[in-house]
């Protein structure tokens, strides 16, 4: 290592501190103080890097339909990125079949998959969980639980076993989103004895796995996610991180002798400076999802990633959710370009108020018939009964008792399609389509402002990632620096997208 020359006055001399602090495989030195050499590598915790054998403690996040494509995975298992696949809203086929490529691809590079929570077909959870069991799927990223069910209990406990060293070896490991700290309660504690018998006595387990459950946490890796793109509750991270390390630190007190889990963090997260506060909050890693989006190898359109580059951080909404529609569940879609979320709120306005597809006002119903579903809605439910005869009849039976069902399943219909034209980048529906992005999504465009990476074409996942990990390593030297008494003006420690070559230099 060569030290970098020592900067005598930070003041006078700006461009040498600034390439004091750009240089962060080596120490600066400046006004008698000393930081070490940091690089992103640096960053976050240890053990979740050792653990998952990533370079970075950085994850991308699961993105439903493919988004999160295996192309995406790919690229960022090579890069040494924690990636998840998006297993959710696809079949069982096409899953297996993402978990073949993978395997052939990656090998035994790390890399995981999204084990979703479906309270409206609780078989789907159990047959995706049953595919990783059998499939040999060592990492999965768990989202949408409100509580445990027996599913994520089984696949977590499976081939649990004792290691010499006395400790409790867990073979398959879970990476739990959550937002409420009630849900992050239950993934930070073991499995509830209840269930653990109840799989037990199913055979679903051995007696030895529910027993040995009792002496890890459900998952070894909970991401608190705030303000993000899709299923969100809107949280600010800088409140909801620090409450759930602190749930997990007074958790982790009662029972000493447990490993305890690690707390990570997503949601707005897309420039190096969030990505340095992250980290200084106490968060064991970050994870990205709308800026991935963004990126070449995401499985949306071009169409999509060119809309997602126009975005600023105000131009996101909350819309109505195609899967959880008449509970009410909203989502984090793109407001800019697009007139999804004003459509599908007047879709559930109508929902709340009527009580059958017949029962709509006249007006209301020519409307969104020629401007949403471009076809009558008689017609666009003969659709939707045909789709559901084949993938779930239980609806169509309930949908003929009940109008309002009916009604529920028609509009949500429009909802999930709104997504694949957006995916497909289908030209004439444009207006139509539905994209699930955060506010991160506005912060990466501003940080890119002016820069190559302004260019959809050359948003790539990894070089995103390590762009921005390389500003954050940048970012926190300086906040040393100023903790130990130097003036460090912003413009010092101000870091631009690099392109690969540059970052290369700087990094590898
Ligand atoms: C297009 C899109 C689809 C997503 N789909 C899923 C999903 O299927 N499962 C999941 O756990 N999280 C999903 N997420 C959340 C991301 O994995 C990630 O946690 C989140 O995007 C991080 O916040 P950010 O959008 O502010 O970066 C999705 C996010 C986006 C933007």
């Amino acid at each position: 290592m060569t030290p970098s020359p020592a900067v005598s006055d930070a003041t006078q001399d700006l461009a040498a501190l600034r390439a004091a602090l750009l240089d962060v495989r080596n120490p600066v030195r400046v006004s008698g103080a000393e930081v070490p050499a940091l690089g992103p590598e640096a960053l976050g915790d240890p053990e979740f890097r050792r653990e998952h054998g990533v370079r970075y403690a950085y994850a991308t996040g699961s993105m439903a339909n493919g988004i999160a494509s295996v192309e995406l995975v790919e690229a960022g298992a090579r890069a040494g990125l924690l990636s998840f696949f998006g297993a959710a809203g696809l079949s069982l086929e096409r899953v297996e079949a993402a978990v073949e490529r993978l395997r052939d691809s990656l090998g035994e590079r790390p890399h995981g998959f999204n084990l979703i929570h479906s309270p409206s077909d609780p078989a789907l959870e159990s047959a995706l969980a049953e595919l990783y069991l059998r499939r040999g799927v060592r990492l999965v990223e768990a989202s949408a639980f409100m509580d445990l069910t027996p599913a994520i209990v089984r696949y977590r406990l499976s081939g649990l076993r004792r290691a010499p060293d006395g400790r409790v070896a867990a073979p398959n490991k879970v990476v739990a989103k959550v937002s409420r700290a009630e849900v992050a309660e239950k993934f930070l504690r073991p499995a509830p004895e209840s269930l653990r018998r109840e799989l037990a006595a199913a055979g679903l387990i051995t007696a030895d796995e529910a027993e040995l459950g009792a002496e890890v946490p459900m998952a070894q890796d909970v991401t608190v996610e705030a303000d993000s793109g899709g299923h969100t509750d809107n949280r600010p991270l800088v409140t909801l991180l620090p409450s759930i390390v602190d749930l997990r630190d007074r958790l982790q007190a009662e029972s000493p002798l447990r490993e305890p889990a690690r707390v990570g963090a997503a949601g707005g997260i897309a420039a190096p400076a969030a990505a340095a506060a992250t980290y200084l909050m106490g968060a064991a890693y970050v994870m990205t999802g709308s800026v991935n989006q963004a990126c070449v190898e995401s499985g949306t359109s071009e169409a999509t990633r060119r809309l997602l580059a126009q975005a600023g951080p105000a131009d996101t909404a909350m819309a109505p959710a195609a899967d959880m529609f008449e509970m009410g569940v909203k989502v984090q879609v793109l407001k800019r370009g697009t007139m999804f979320a004003m459509r599908a709120a007047k879709l559930y306005e109508l929902y709340r108020a009527h009580d059958s597809i017949e029962a709509l006002p006249a007006e209301a119903r020519r409307q969104i018939e020629r401007d949403m579903f471009r076809e009558s809605l008689d017609a666009a439910w003969e659709k939707t009964r045909a789709f559901f005869l084949t993938r779930d009849p239980s609806q169509v039976e309930r949908a003929e008792r009940q109008p309002k069902h009916k009604l529920a399943l028609v509009f949500r219909a429009y909802l999930g399609q709104a997504s694949r034209w957006a995916n497909a980048g289908a030209p004439d529906r444009a207006l139509d389509y539905q994209i699930w992005c955060g506010p991160a999504m506005g912060a990466f465009n501003d940080w890119a402002r002016g820069s190559f990476l302004a260019e959809p074409r050359e948003r790539r996942v990894a070089l995103v990632a390590r762009n921005i990990l390389y500003g954050a390593a940048v970012l926190t030297r300086a906040h040393a620096l100023r903790a130990l008494g130097v003036r460090v003006p912003p413009s010092a420690a101000r870091v631009e997208p690099l392109p690969e070559a540059a970052l290369a230099l700087a990094l590898d």
